[in-house]
């Protein structure tokens, strides 16, 4: 990250990362790690610039998959554990399932049935929803209508919890503890040290663990944001508070009841999406995952970049999925690499799934290298050093 963050600074605020809300310079300082006051508070996230992307284990009663951890929610809090609640009584929307539907992101919405479950005592998924965009959602500077520019009516609240579903898909505990041998069990307990290690280690950075009554519960992310929430990077971050309560032995991971997520997988991003080409269509951006946090995006000749100008792409629905086309013309996977060019004759068709472009099933990419300043790199469908995601983000 360092030497992008160099290259940035060196090539200076001409360049632009196109947003859904408005253009942010690609050089916008990052939340929580200013040194100087930033007055723009459409491209800088304050004074909740600690962005925690809250993760439940509810196994009394359960909820979600078994082999799942589910959503809580997306939190700003003010870069020390502190923070600001219900900002904006006038957008306490209700009806979250309906305004999703209404911007066309029903796959975020499905994905959010199974996995930003409530607890069936506390009342329905619908109301939990309504309550994390009230409490949380309207505290997020980013997110104000004043930012946009052209704002439809309740279209922050959308974009919100598409990128909390897109954050959560990045993040899957319960197949980073699994690979470490945490796995749920009546009988066996665990070390905090041996679930921080399990985390960090796929991460990067430690996360905040939670226990109720000696039992692991939650799992708080903290990511500090270069630019909006809408479409700036999410930098990993370690805990910028002790918000870990966690005994350091003897913790439990009760297993849950119910069933197993619907793909029989877990709920890592390279789930086999489940072909809702019509998510994804019209024109937008593609953002490029490496790991955990978004590092640039698709160029128009369908090649990874960090700096510059993210190309804008139409999607056309066809078949069961939908074509891509960028300035340079059509996109196809031409022996395994994305290609984008006037000689490309007949495009490939993509699926998509939870907001992520999908080819022949998988939403897995590669490249050879993390591009960086002005190297760009190939992304590939067959496997190489960095895997990446590719995350549609209409305009
Ligand atoms: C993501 O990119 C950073 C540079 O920005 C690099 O250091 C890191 O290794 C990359 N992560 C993965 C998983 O490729
Ligand atoms: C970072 O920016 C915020 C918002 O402008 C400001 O309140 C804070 O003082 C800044 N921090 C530093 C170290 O300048």
């Amino acid at each position: 990250m360092a030497l992008t963050l160099i290259a940035l600074g060196l090539l200076g605020p001409a360049l632009l990362v196109q947003g859904a809300s408005e253009s942010c310079p690609a050089n916008s300082q990052v939340s929580c790690k200013n040194t100087t006051m930033v007055a723009d508070l459409c491209c800088f996230n304050a004074p909740g610039g600690s962005l925690l992307q809250t993760q439940f284990w509810d196994t009394s009663p359960s909820t979600g998959p078994t082999n799942s951890w589910t959503i809580h929610g997306l939190w700003p809090d003010h870069c020390d554990g502190t923070y600001s609640s219900n900002c904006d009584s006038s957008r306490a929307y209700t009806n979250i399932a309906g305004i999703l539907t209404s911007f066309g992101q029903t796959s975020t919405l499905s994905y959010m049935q199974t996995y930003w479950k409530n607890d069936p005592d506390d009342g329905t998924d619908e109301e939990f929803w309504e309550h994390e965009w009230a409490q949380h959602g309207t505290c997020i500077s980013t997110l104000n209508p004043s930012c946009y520019s052209g704002y439809q009516s309740k279209q922050e609240a959308s974009d919100f919890f598409v990128k909390v579903v897109s954050l959560f898909q990045t993040l899957p505990t319960y197949t980073w503890l699994a690979n470490a041998g945490i796995t749920p069990s009546t009988t066996k307990t665990y070390t905090s040290a041996q679930i921080q290690s399990a985390l960090s280690s796929s991460r990067g950075h430690q996360a905040a663990i939670v226990c109720v009554n000696g039992a692991l519960n939650a799992v708080y992310y903290y990511f500090n944001v270069q630019g909006s929430v809408q479409t700036g990077n999410f930098i990993a971050a370690d805990p910028d508070s002790s918000a870990s309560n966690c005994p350091s032995t003897g913790i439990k991971y009760l297993p849950k009841t119910g069933s197993t997520a619907p793909t029989g997988t877990t709920t890592t991003t390279s789930t086999a999406p489940t072909g809702t080409g019509g998510a994804i269509s019209g024109s937008g951006t593609i953002n490029v995952l490496n790991g955990s946090t978004q590092d640039g995006c698709v160029i128009s000749a369908g090649t990874w970049y960090t700096t510059g100008t993210c190309a804008t792409f139409t999607a056309t629905p066809s078949g069961s999925g939908f074509t891509l086309t960028s300035s340079k013309g059509k996109c196809a996977i031409s022996s395994g690499a994305l290609t984008c060019a006037s000689s490309v004759t007949t495009a490939t068709v993509f699926t998509s799934s939870g907001g992520q472009i999908a080819y022949s099933g998988s939403t897995s990419f590669y490249a050879p290298a993390v591009a960086s300043g002005s190297t760009q790199e190939t992304i590939y469908t067959t496997s190489k050093s960095v895997a990446l995601k590719l995350v549609w983000a209409a305009a």
